[in-house]
């Protein structure tokens, strides 16, 4: 056994030649296998991609599996999808690809496999990049595109990458949604003809569809069994996932950046990078993929992936643009008594000329309002130290409004098309700033570094971004390359980005757009955490951070404790159920305490306190969904189980009320059998302890039975209401 496994792990980094001309790619993780044929002079083909291959079976392989071209290209097959597709300078517009070599490098502690491409005619080339953890299970690739042409080849298609799914009864989950209903799930079975997810926003990528999707090999998906493909395109703009079913065995699946109204002019030499794909493979179901996905963000993707984060307000919901000294101050006492860490003071805090008095003025101009706040943000800060908490900032860099002093200086740093009207955005007066220019680059970037230069102890910022591209013209680009206008934003944004990250390692920034317009690993290297959503009722957010955790890990999604009856919904939900659901995610509140009743704040103050018992193995743990709101169970449920498997949390939710209403019993996952478990149950609001509080069960009778979970709470008449919810700890004994 042991020799087989050092042989494996042998054969995984290395590439094995077989015959004379073929080259066999191995491109390995923990658990998993990408199997390729790059033999140069021949064409680049893939032939598995799955759980890890014994060293038999992968030389066994190359008889055994039908190929599929692994980067396929336009002109020689033109009936089908392609993932590349380009003019040359002469006008041609076919490719044809040849392996010309295969490198493999160690990057840190990752390793790198890139099999070169050139034309077999003409000077062009693309290496096909993939990037392995030795503790993640997910393979990273992207492109590299250049050419040595006298003159400059159009792009017309770039996918980042390819892949090929055997046919079968293979079911696609993906996300979609709009404002204030983000992440919402689909799960269908792939049929025949061409299923596109994409996106043109331009700025935010995530309220409508998602660049993450997994594909169940077996079958409807299930949570915890059956294998299952996920791939996250990780990238900040436009994308376009497409899925091909025509006439053969499989299913073509290509992702990267939309293509649409982008060509892309490439000169000689340059290389044009695709945003990288990242995949993985599990055979525990969509959850197991989702922890796949999880672990890899904490350990290399997410800014501070491992760090538990900390426990804040954010007066957007208490105050809107009321902002003042008193108020800032009153909310930071209420959030430090309850036991918060942190303070978060969101709009309506700048502009001089023109104070942020709503949403139509002011962006852009990042200057305190002194009417507002008098002791300026040293005034906040020494508020904050004084209450023992941090302090946090919102800004929206990427924007101006029209009535603002810096639209008035500077009118040439907006996205704007040439002769015409310019179309506003939020407000009637919001446009985007055009960060394709270098001298727009430098005063995003001077938002942060101007706060932080002059205030160091800021210690959160909350960016941001409420428009669309809604006008096509940049002013800083030529008249020939306003295609590029997409790309170059968000290549002019993530510069923005790494200048924040170079210079300010430890600063939190939560990655806003409008609610979850921004959930993506394009920005999460950036970014420690985004907002889930505008919409905090919490019945909707469990559908919402259900469909979100298929890919991103409770650490970054952003769930807080807001007012009843709920600003976007209108529902009156209780505290005990708005608790339980915003512990499921990064716990935060978003409420104005002084509204709250001394037993509802004492309440939020018990919550906080086991949050704080819990928070490393919800924000570190591992995902375990077990009822799926989607469902219509009447119940929705989920656990996380720390990785040494001594401790678990798991939440109940009910989702639906009816009397005499028969719920299923929910088993648990994830335990280990062997170990023994005691049960306490953390937010309790009933009269009397549960009949299992304190008792010690197995993992494996609770992963074969569950608990009975009453369907109400035991409290005084007055007090009953049409929701119940449960989180139990599980602590080993
Ligand atoms: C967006 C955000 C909100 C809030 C407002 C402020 O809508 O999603 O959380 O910050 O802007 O204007």
């Amino acid at each position: 056994m042991k020799v087989k496994k050092r042989l494996n792990l042998l054969l995984g980094a290395l590439l094995l030649s077989v015959g004379a001309t073929a080259q066999q790619v191995c491109v390995s993780t923990p658990q998993t296998s990408l199997v390729l044929s790059a033999p140069v002079g021949g064409e680049f083909k893939q032939l598995y991609y799955g759980t890890k291959l014994t060293a038999a079976d992968l030389s066994a392989l190359d008889a055994t599996e039908t190929a599929q071209n692994a980067y396929p290209v336009y002109g020689l097959t033109c009936p089908t999808e392609v993932a590349l597709a380009v003019k040359h300078g002469d006008g041609n517009m076919t490719l044809q690809m040849e392996v010309v070599g295969v490198e493999n490098r160690t990057e840190g502690n990752a390793s790198l496999t890139v099999v070169s491409l050139k034309d077999k005619i003409y000077p062009f080339f693309v290496d096909v990049y993939y990037k392995t953890y030795p503790d993640a299970d997910v393979i990273e690739t992207w492109t590299e595109i250049r050419h040595q042409e006298k003159k400059p080849v159009v792009l017309n298609q770039f996918s980042s990458a390819y892949l090929p799914i055997r046919r079968g009864n293979v079911w696609l989950s993906h996300l979609s949604g709009s404002w204030a209903n983000e992440g919402y799930l689909t799960q269908e079975a792939l049929t025949p003809g061409m299923q596109v997810i994409k996106n043109k926003d331009g700025v935010r990528n995530s309220h409508t569809d998602h660049a993450e999707v997994m594909f169940a090999l077996d079958g409807q998906p299930q949570e915890n069994t059956g294998r299952v493909i996920g791939a996250a395109l990780c990238y900040s703009g436009n994308y376009k996932l497409r899925i091909e079913t025509h006439d053969d065995e499989y299913h073509h699946f290509f992702a990267g950046i939309n293509e649409e109204n982008s060509a892309y002019t490439l000169k000689k030499d340059e290389v044009f990078r695709t945003p990288e794909l990242a995949l993985t493979y599990s055979d525990e179901g969509l959850s197991g993929s989702s922890r796949n996905f999880h672990r890899w963000a904490r350990l290399h993707k997410l800014a501070h992936g491992t760090t538990p984060r900390k426990i804040l307000l954010n007066s957007w919901e208490g105050v809107y643009f009321d902002i003042n000294q008193t108020g800032m101050d009153q909310m930071m006492a209420d959030i430090a008594s309850m036991g918060g860490e942190l303070f978060v003071m969101d709009d309506g805090w700048f502009g001089d000329k023109y104070p942020r008095k709503n949403d139509s003025s002011s962006l852009g101009d990042w200057v305190v309002d002194k009417n507002k706040l008098p002791n300026g943000i040293e005034g906040l800060l020494a508020d904050a130290k004084k209450h023992g908490i941090k302090f946090g900032i919102w800004v929206e860099p990427e924007m101006a409004n029209t009535t603002s002093e810096l639209f008035e200086q500077h009118p040439d740093w907006v996205l704007k098309a040439p002769q015409r009207d310019i179309v506003l955005g939020r407000g009637g007066t919001q446009v985007v700033l055009d960060l394709a220019n270098p001298a727009v680059q430098d005063f995003v970037f001077g938002v942060v570094d101007n706060l932080m230069t002059a205030y160091p102890e800021i210690d959160y910022i909350k960016w941001d971004a409420n428009m669309s591209t809604l006008n096509h013209g940049s002013q800083y680009l030529t008249k020939d390359n306003q295609s590029h206008l997409y790309i170059e934003f968000h290549r002019g944004f993530e510069k923005v980005c790494q200048r924040i990250r170079a210079k300010y390692p430890d600063l939190t920034i939560q990655a806003c757009a409008s609610g979850g317009g921004r959930a993506n690993y394009g920005v999460l290297p950036y970014f420690d955490e985004f907002w889930v959503s505008d919409n905090t009722d919490a019945l909707q957010r469990i559908y919402m951070q259900w469909g979100t955790s298929y890919f991103f890990p409770a650490i970054a999604m952003a769930s807080h404790i807001s007012a009843a009856p709920n600003h976007q919904t209108f529902r009156t939900v209780p505290l005990k159920y708005r608790i339980d659901v915003a512990m499921s995610g990064r716990l935060g509140m978003e409420i104005q305490p002084k509204n709250m009743t001394d037993e509802e704040k004492t309440l939020c103050k018990n919550a906080i306190a086991e949050y704080k018992s819990i928070r490393s193995i919800v924000q570190l743990g591992d995902i375990y969904r077990l009822v799926s709101p989607y469902d219509k169970q009447g119940v929705a449920s989920l656990m996380y189980v720390a990785p040494e498997k001594d401790k678990a949390v798991f939440y109940w939710w009910k989702t639906e009320h009816f009397c005499n209403q028969h719920l299923p019993r929910v088993k648990m996952a994830g335990l280990d059998p062997n170990k023994q478990y005691r049960v306490h149950e953390l937010n309790r609001i009933d009269n009397k302890p549960l009949n299992f509080e304190g008792k010690v069960y197995s993992g494996a009778y609770l992963m074969a039975n569950g608990l009975e979970i009453p369907y109400t709470h035991n409290v005084d008449y007055h007090k009953l209401n049409d929701y119940a919810s449960l989180v139990i700890l599980l602590n080993e004994e």
